[in-house]
């Protein structure tokens, strides 16, 4: 179905590719210069559930999109001030994430779009946080760029020729750099989500009182590694015969193990994130996931930024965690006919088939 380009549609949007169970009202004519407005976004999120167990559990985040899913559509209709009637399209991000989670988020896509008579259109999740940028910058033009996300699932570089023409260049062969400060911070024994307590702890230590591995730095490959850092800061923790443990080292040396883990990381993305603006030769920058809430993550990008003449883009961080406001992309698909059919399906992997899935 091919809807007029210059009318306004309010667009329902719906996230349950991880651990936050999103759902957004969006209003946009989809035509890529027209930025859409943001009338509502809900994200109720499962951090409470998956603190004890240092990690998101899948089938524990699955049953809890059960739960969320209608409440917060709710909240995010009654915030937008729109009733189910005037709802003109449901989107849904549908790769990739965990199977189960998505699973819930499109069943219910599919109910709402087969209940109400409207199109159904299904999103790339990580186009969506390279979308948040443009969401969260509507005056500025951010594509073409390079798209850094760095979440707790995913550390990938992307061309992105447009909002829709999303490439990706390369990533990590192992773990996400989210999911190594959740590692590292439960071998320091700090507790859930990882990343805010190693960066917390990070400032009072010395990022060079360890040399820890940067995997690819020096390497044509756009490509990331933590496992082997994660290693490192293991025997730096435990001791090359295991004996030690985080609580035996004294709180100065948990510092200085933070503050160079985190070096080792931030070195890691800015190295690549510069290799791949200079072989595009792109000169805007934009990024997405949790990540992104890193000081010294986001000092260090701009310092290249900088150096580089390159255009930073940094979303608020409510745009750059998950949520479904970032669906609103499903609108520019939605103007050019792309609407999926109800025997759409989840694709879990990363794996990019192209656009075959609706
Ligand atoms: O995008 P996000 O909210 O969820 C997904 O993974 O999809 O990202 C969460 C990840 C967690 O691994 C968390 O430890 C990390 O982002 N994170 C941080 C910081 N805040 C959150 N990592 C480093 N420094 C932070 N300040
Ligand atoms: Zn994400």
């Amino acid at each position: 179905m091919m809807s007029d380009a210059k009318t306004p549609v309010l667009l329902l949007a719906i996230e349950t590719t991880c651990d936050e169970t999103g759902a957004a009202v969006l209003e946009g004519t989809g035509d890529p210069r027209d930025v859409p407005t943001i009338r509502s976004s809900v994200v109720s999120s499962q951090i409470d559930l998956h603190e004890r167990f240092g990690g998101v559990v899948p089938e524990i985040a699955a049953r809890a999109h059960v739960r969320q899913i209608m409440p917060v559509i709710d909240e995010a209709l009654r915030r937008a001030n729109v009733s189910l009637d005037q709802v003109g399209a449901v989107a849904v991000a549908t790769r990739p994430g965990l199977v189960g989670a998505l699973i819930v988020g499109l069943t219910a896509a599919k109910a709402l779009a087969l209940a109400l008579d409207v199109p159904l259109v299904t999103v790339d999740h990580l186009e969506g946080h390279l979308y948040a940028c443009q969401l969260a910058f509507p005056d500025r033009e951010v594509y073409p760029c390079v798209g850094l996300v760095v979440s707790g699932g995913h550390t990938h570089l992307f061309v992105c020729r447009g909002p829709l023409e999303v490439e990706q260049l390369g990533g990590t062969i192992d773990d996400a750099a989210g999911e190594a400060f959740d590692k590292v911070a439960s071998l320091l024994g700090l507790g859930y989500p990882g990343g805010p307590l190693i960066e917390k702890i990070a400032r009072n230590g010395n990022p060079k009182a360890y040399r820890f591995p940067r995997s690819f730095l020096h390497d044509d490959r756009i490509a990331f590694s933590f496992s082997g850092l994660k290693t490192a800061v293991l025997y730096a923790i435990k001791g090359q015969d295991g004996k030690n443990d985080a609580v035996s080292l004294t709180e100065q040396a948990q510092a200085d193990v933070a503050a160079s883990f985190q070096e080792a990381v931030v070195d890691a993305l800015i190295g690549k994130t510069r290799q791949a603006l200079r072989n595009t030769g792109l000169k805007r920058l934009g990024i997405g996931g949790g990540v992104a809430a890193n000081g010294r993550l986001r000092e260090k990008l701009e310092q290249m930024a900088k150096r580089e003449r390159i255009e930073l883009f940094i979303p608020p961080m409510a745009l750059c965690t998950d949520n479904a406001a970032m669906a609103g992309v499903a609108l520019i698909k939605l103007a050019r006919g792309e609407t999926a059919d109800f025997d759409v399906d989840v694709i879990p992997g990363l794996v990019r088939p192209g656009r075959t899935n609706g």
